[in-house]
């Protein structure tokens, strides 16, 4: 093999996934925000080491560069699909398609499938992977649905991405124009979106934010009138019309907001959910549940055969 010539054509590619080929050949990420990447990437590969992937079918969702198909492929599974919709990112998609020669895999690849699209595929498979994904969706539950029609009763489901520390409990945020972050639920919220489409989960761990938020350095005073000093610099200030220093007058006596920063890389938790499908009653539902849930939940299933009988 031409190193050289490989390490220019490795070189040409957007990779997202930082690969070490062997033979001094890697690739470069063309991520914002590495040392965030790394470190989540690190979580994620701490809590897949605990997944037993020897023998089984496992489908990728959202797979991008392949990584962790290629992980799973490495770690013994039987057959790996790795999935994804090369509309959804800002890679060409030829990435994966080098990674897979060089690593001489079996991996299968294919582009154009949307996780809202999956369950046509009839399908089932034994782990599923839904790694950094579920917070660039539009509509995690019909997600979610979806991959609960590929599984069969002994399916893993593994679970990734960030959750909301500064939201109420059981809130998400939808944030379309943001493209770092679309969805962002609380992890109870989370939780809620899964027991919905019949789903048990089991959260494997959390991962701190690298950079925490620091606390405001003003010192506040406590409550009660202000003192002639301040008044008079406030007056000097509006004489001048000084508006930054009227602002910084207002910073030393007003609290600070309460940060409502939600960047889902720096100032929120990720979280490793194992899932496994759920099969009986769930509480939530009074009535039909939909997107073809109800074959999970006898109460409906029996109904909707006998409507059709
Ligand atoms: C942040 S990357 C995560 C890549 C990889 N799973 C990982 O954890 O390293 C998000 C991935 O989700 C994919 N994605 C986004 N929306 C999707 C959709 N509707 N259907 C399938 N994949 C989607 C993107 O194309 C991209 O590959």
């Amino acid at each position: 093999m031409d190193i050289a010539a490989k390490q220019a054509e490795l070189d040409a590619i957007t990779w997202y996934h930082e690969f070490d080929f062997g033979n001094g050949l890697r690739t470069k990420t063309h991520c914002h925000q590495i040392d965030q990447h790394r470190h989540i990437w690190q979580f994620m590969e701490s809590h897949l080491a605990t997944v037993d992937f020897r023998g089984k079918s496992v489908l990728d969702i959202g797979a991008w560069d392949g990584y962790w198909s290629f992980y799973a492929e490495e770690h013994g599974a039987r057959s790996v699909l790795a999935s994804d919709d090369l509309g959804q990112n800002w890679s060409a998609g030829r990435g994966i398609h080098l990674a897979k020669e060089l690593l001489g895999s079996s991996v299968e690849i294919d582009q154009s499938q949307s996780v809202y699209n999956l369950a046509a595929r009839g399908q089932k498979f034994d782990v599923i992977l839904f790694l950094g994904v579920y917070y660039h969706l539009h509509d995690p539950f019909h997600a979610l649905t979806q991959i609960r029609h590929c599984c069969h009763p002994g399916t893993v489901v593994v679970i990734d991405g960030p959750v909301a520390t500064n939201l109420e409990a059981n809130e998400a945020l939808y944030d379309f124009p943001n493209q770092y972050c679309e969805w962002l639920p609380t992890i109870g919220a989370l939780q809620q979106v899964l027991k919905a489409t019949y789903f048990n989960d089991t959260v494997a761990g959390y991962l701190d934010p690298m950079a925490p938020p620091t606390a405001p350095a003003t010192q506040v005073p406590p409550p009660g009138r202000l003192g002639w000093r301040w008044r008079l610099q406030m007056c000097r200030d509006a004489l001048r019309g000084s508006r930054a220093d009227m602002a910084a007058q207002l910073g030393r006596v007003i609290p600070p907001p309460v940060s409502r920063d939600l960047r889902p890389h720096t100032h929120n938790k990720r979280v490793m959910l194992t899932c496994t499908p759920h099969e009986g009653a769930v509480g939530l539902y009074n009535y039909r549940p939909p997107f073809g849930l109800e074959a999970y939940d006898p109460r409906f299933r029996d109904a909707s055969q006998k409507r059709a009988a």
